[in-house]
């Protein structure tokens, strides 16, 4: 859309009072992601050749947040016509072509449908609305068509009769308008209704009020969906991660129970890749080809090598690296290391701050001691090195390739590649011992009775 002339303005200076929270609403996550940065990262892919997001006085957060798309401050929250006076400034000199407007508490628009929104404003509208017709239209303005079909006027739902609320196509706030007369139609907006706000939806009756056509294109519910409450904010999510599951099943990903596996918005899975149920990936997950992520397991900021295999009920948290054919198993948690190709943390074990050599074999219950209570510690792990069962490896401490740890020790000093440590102390058999106590109790017990 490069030499296109269109530019977008995303509105998200509103409180957000009905998600009853101290955190700006358009802040609020879908997919790991707020949801402004939704709405900022699909207008983006479009390559626009400028985007304005309004923000409120107080809202540094989603300032920081949308960087480096630039923000322009409503001051007083007076309505959406009012919130988009304040990208005046921002859109300075950009009259010719299209501005799209967008509301940052409506995170599933795609970029498809703002195209289709721009051509049709540049077959001739002044404004074109998207519409679509919700299951529950409660709360949404409605549009209504004249009879050639054109968007005649917006009303809102506290403004609207029972009789026109029995309209079910309903205003998604998604507009594109002709950049030379968006100002002139704001400023023209008043503010004489049941919120006593400036409508951003009576510029349709304005331009329509010049002689100029409005038109209306529709989208499904799914993309559209307003969050104003966190009842709204679970939908989208649940709608987020449907359409994820899809694409995901479509690229050749296995999920043993879709609704079952929770993605991230920047979750990147190979074809081949099987995932069992009940399955959360948190940010920063890139799993690759023909690994296994059994069920129960948490994954975040986590590389999964090709072919390697994770859980049941295992957790990778950030910085947790696994190569090739690399195993963790259940009850295991990784931050923080590398685990080389074909290494095996099978069960129990707590790997953190370190580095494991290919082939090593980490045996069950092992710690890596990485805190000292002030400072975290490295744990290095030579190639083919074995790791005796409940082993405390307190770090810094490195085992050389091929060393052996007996299980049960506690290592605090480096191990030579090759070596033996163990620090337990030696093992005591006495013989028929066990027998002589069995009869020296009884016979206590008896004497008692
Ligand atoms: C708005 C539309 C309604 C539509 C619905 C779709 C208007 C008047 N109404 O209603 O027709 O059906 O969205 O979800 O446009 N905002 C500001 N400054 C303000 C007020 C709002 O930046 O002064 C921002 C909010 O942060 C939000 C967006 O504009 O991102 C929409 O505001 P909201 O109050 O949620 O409008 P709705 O009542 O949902
Ligand atoms: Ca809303």
């Amino acid at each position: 859309m490069g030499e296109r002339s269109v530019a977008a303005v995303i509105l998200a200076a509103g409180m957000g009072t009905r998600m009853k929270s101290s955190l700006p609403k358009v802040m609020h996550r879908v997919a790991g992601k707020p949801m402004v940065c939704h709405v900022a990262d699909t207008v983006s892919s479009l390559n626009l050749d400028r985007t304005v997001v309004v923000i409120g006085p107080d809202m540094e957060m989603v300032r920081d947040a949308v960087a480096p798309h630039v923000t322009a401050i409503q001051h007083d929250r007076l309505g959406t016509a009012d919130a988009v006076k304040a990208a005046r400034g921002g859109l300075a000199g950009f009259e010719k072509g299209t501005v799209l407007v967008l509301f940052g508490d409506t995170p599933l628009i795609e970029a498809d449908t703002l195209g289709a929104m721009v051509e049709e404003r540049e077959s001739g509208a002044a404004v074109v609305a998207l519409g679509f017709r919700p299951e529950d239209p409660e709360g949404y303005g409605r549009l209504f068509l004249d009879e050639q079909g054109n968007l005649e006027r917006i009303v809102e739902h506290k403004d609207a009769t029972d009789e026109e609320r029995l309209n079910d196509l309903c205003n998604s706030g998604v507009m594109a308008v002709d950049a030379s007369i968006l100002f002139e139609l704001v400023d023209a907006v008043g503010n004489d209704n049941a919120k006593g706000e400036y409508y951003l939806t009576d510029i349709v009756a304005l331009a329509r009020g010049k002689g100029r056509i409005c038109r209306v294109i529709e989208a499904d519910e799914e993309e559209l969906m307003g969050v104003n409450s966190r009842l709204d904010l679970a939908e989208a999510e649940a709608i987020w991660q449907a359409r994820k599951r899809f694409d995901v099943l479509s690229s050749g990903v296995t999920l043993l129970d879709p609704a079952t596996v929770w993605f991230s918005h920047d979750t990147q899975i190979a074809p081949d890749v099987i995932v069992g149920q009940n399955v959360v990936f948190g940010p920063g997950v890139i799993v690759e080809a023909g690994a296994t992520v059994h069920p129960f397991c948490h994954v975040e900021g986590a590389h999964i090598g090709p072919g390697a295999a994770v859980g049941p009920f295992a957790r990778l948290r950030p910085g947790a690296e696994l190569g090739e054919k690399a195993k963790v198993g259940n009850f295991v948690e990784i931050k923080k290391a590398e685990l080389g190709k074909g290494a095996k943390v099978n069960h129990l074990t707590y790997i953190g701050d370190a580095s494991i050599g290919p082939e090593a074999n980490i045996g069950a219950g092992t710690i890596t001691c990485n805190y000292d209570g002030y400072l975290k510690h490295r744990t290095v792990i030579g190639e083919g090195a074995f790791i005796g069962s409940n082993t405390a490896l307190v770090a810094p401490v490195e085992i050389g390739k091929g060393a052996m740890v007996g299980a049960g020790s506690t290592i605090s000093k480096d191990v030579p590649d090759d070596a033996i440590a163990l620090t337990r102390a030696d093992q005591r058999t006495l013989k028929g011992a066990a027998r002589s106590f069995r009869e020296r109790r009884r016979k206590l017990k008896e004497g008692k009775a």
